[in-house]
């Protein structure tokens, strides 16, 4: 089991965001801006299949997972709720969020349907979070320099993804979910969330007048495929969870433990007074 911390971050949202708040560039900007979008269903969703997935569970096995779902539960919904305010942001900035509405519409599909499938594809979207988080803080200087509070922002997050990696996995375990199936769910939420990144950060670029600039797609190319390239560096642990004796935590998330060992002064854990 893993001890889960609900932090509140000590970070003003209410101050607006630059229009390329991520070291001046476009394409990282307009990608990490068509994530944050993605989020508030997103994480109400992987709420939901916790939550459900807890429930369906036998009594006696409730107990072993109560503080986890709690602190799964709790991070989740601040990560939600502060990234509804940076949103709030983007829509200023003239962006529009066709993702959220898009999801919700494909997750409404979902009603009825046993909770080990909602686990399934809750579990196959925290793998890509927790690998993505993991080269976020690995690759931190990427974020730039230029708006401490959204790199403070995305490095908690994922410092806390990588945290809660195995919580939706162990769930789905526990009731008995299939290898099958949740390699079945692995591809068809790589095959939505690749389409949707790609389509909402066109629509971001669109939006923002960098779409058909030449320094745009250079920089993009370089950021995924580039020798220190997103997808460069996390095809390899992506492609982990399709070995049948895959978890979450054979993967390394020292990086996380540093964060929030060398960050303590931007968070407070829920429950502590904030400090003078
Ligand atoms: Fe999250
Ligand atoms: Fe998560």
């Amino acid at each position: 089991m893993t001890d889960l911390v609900v932090r509140r971050l000590l970070v003003d949202m209410e101050q607006p965001i630059a229009r390329h708040w991520c070291a001046g560039d476009a394409f990282r900007t307009a990608l990490f801006n068509a994530l944050s979008m993605s989020f508030p269903v997103g994480e109400q969703f992987f709420i939901d299949s916790v939550r459900n997935g807890f429930k369906a569970l036998p009594a006696d096995r409730q107990e072993q997972f109560q503080a986890e779902v709690q602190g799964f539960v709790g991070q989740e919904a601040t990560h939600r709720r502060l990234h509804a305010l940076y949103n709030g942001h983007l829509d200023k900035l003239g962006l529009v969020n066709d993702w959220a509405p898009r999801a919700q519409k494909r997750l409404k599909k979902m009603e009825g349907l046993d909770a080990r499938h909602w686990l399934g594809i809750t579990a196959a979207n925290e793998h890509f979070t927790a690998i993505f988080a993991d080269f976020m803080l690995h690759n931190a200087d990427l974020l730039g320099d230029q708006d401490e509070r959204l790199k403070t922002l995305w490095l908690w997050h994922s410092a806390e993804e990588s945290e809660h990696k195995s919580t939706a996995f162990d769930l789905y375990q526990a009731l008995g979910g299939s290898h099958a199936w949740r390699v079945k769910w692995m591809r068809t939420v790589t095959a939505f969330f690749l389409v949707d990144t790609l389509r909402q950060t066109v629509n971001n670029l669109h939006r923002d007048g960098t779409l058909w600039k030449w320094s745009t797609w250079k920089s993009g190319w370089g950021y995924l495929f580039g020798k220190r390239g997103l997808v460069t560096l996390t095809y390899k642990p992506w492609k982990e969870y399709f070995r049948r004796d895959f978890h979450p935590n054979q993967q390394d998330s020292t990086a996380s433990v540093r964060w929030l060992q060398e960050h303590g002064d931007k968070f407070v854990p829920v429950g502590q007074a904030v400090p003078a």
